[in-house]
């Protein structure tokens, strides 16, 4: 059975080819993103093993015709298209549960880097810069946080929230009552929970319904000097919405470790070498360099899951994901 592991970095490879001793296991550095590429690496795959930046189109699925599995080292899966996978009967499995505690420390991390403006002090202080002038930040405690999505993650960070005395509101199409009373949440509409919070957090999954989630519909309603954290996925905010909002003076600041179009940063060398930049494309990769220059943002290039310990429990589940589709027992499908 060949296993073709994309986007494998160094420690990918050597824990996963001790694991497949023996095996016909092939690793690729880069994300999976064309039908070519496919057809070039991956032809007589059974199994490729992604992470998120690759794009499994229909016509990338086309080009591996003996494929029976994707396993996503990765919670969130709208990097695969369903539809396909479904159509040519190929089991499509992820990790659920590696991270919830990483990511939302992970969460905490860009809030606090705005609510005490570190990211502007470090600047600052590498350069020698010891002035305390426009650095003054604002307590979290007492503060308001509107959780979105209340799953693994969403319920770590009003965990952690507590800890810092803040008051949670959270919002979800399944709400759960239980829950709530029992880790001291209220759920809300949306539309209140942009009202209502200084701080508004992402933490649901990417879906063709939810697209621009928070966009130029809603963003106008969200509390004057708000924070905007996204670290879920790009798409679930309009890029240039926020950016009008945090250009008026409504936001004071966001905190994103995921972008729209992220993927063109690390697709950029193909997508120019192949000559295949649409104007699309360019348009958004110049709007996220805009992005990457501003004071009031801080950006993180999706790394909220990447910790030691997250990493380690990421390939366990992989390995045991692939083991059990092997033994006819698939587990963790999506
Ligand atoms: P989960 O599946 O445990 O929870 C998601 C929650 O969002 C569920 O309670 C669901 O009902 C809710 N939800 C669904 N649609 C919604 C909507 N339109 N509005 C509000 N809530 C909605 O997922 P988990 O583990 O908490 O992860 C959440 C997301 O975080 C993942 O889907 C993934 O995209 C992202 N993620 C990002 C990582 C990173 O490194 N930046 C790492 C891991 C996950």
């Amino acid at each position: 059975m060949a296993i073709v592991v994309f986007e494998a970095e160094e420690n990918d490879r050597q824990y996963l080819a001790a694991r497949f001793l023996g095996e016909d296991i092939r690793f690729v550095p880069e994300p999976l993103t064309t039908p070519e590429q496919a057809k070039r690496v991956a032809a007589d795959a059974d199994v490729i093993s992604v992470f998120v930046h690759s794009r499994i189109t229909p016509d990338v699925f086309a080009e591996m015709p003996a494929l029976k599995m994707v396993a996503t080292r990765s919670t969130g899966f709208d990097h695969v298209d369903p539809a396909a996978a479904l159509e040519r009967g190929i089991i499509v499995s992820n990790v659920p549960t590696y991270g919830e505690n990483t990511v939302a420390e992970h969460t905490f991390a860009l809030i606090l880097a705005l609510s005490r403006n570190l990211h502007k002090a470090y600047v600052r202080t590498s350069a020698g810069d010891m002035s305390m002038h426009g650095l003054t930040g604002f307590d979290l405690q007492g503060k308001t946080i509107g959780v979105v999505g209340t799953g693994h993650i969403g319920l770590h960070v009003i965990r952690i929230a507590h800890g810092f005395g803040m008051n949670v509101i959270a919002y979800d199409p399944y709400p759960n009552s239980t829950l709530a009373e029992l880790l001291n949440y209220k759920y809300v509409s949306l539309d209140d929970l942009l009202a209502q919070s200084d701080i508004v957090t992402l933490h649901a999954p990417l879906t063709p319904q939810n697209k621009h989630l928070i966009g130029a519909h809603n963003i106008g309603t969200m509390k004057q000097g708000a924070l905007l954290i996204n670290t879920a996925r790009g798409g679930l905010v309009d890029t240039v919405a926020l950016i009008s909002a945090l250009d008026s003076g409504l936001l004071r600041g966001a905190g994103l470790d995921v972008i729209e179009g992220e993927e063109i940063f690390s697709e950029e060398k193909q997508l120019l070498g192949a000559g295949n930049m649409t104007e699309e494309h360019l348009r958004m990769a110049l709007r996220n360099i805009t992005l990457l220059r501003r004071p009031d943002m801080v950006i993180t290039p999706h790394i909220a899951f990447d910790s030691t310990e997250a990493i380690e429990r990421i390939l366990a589940t992989t390995v045991e994901n692939i083991r059990a589709f092997r033994a006819g027992t698939p587990r963790n499908m999506v």
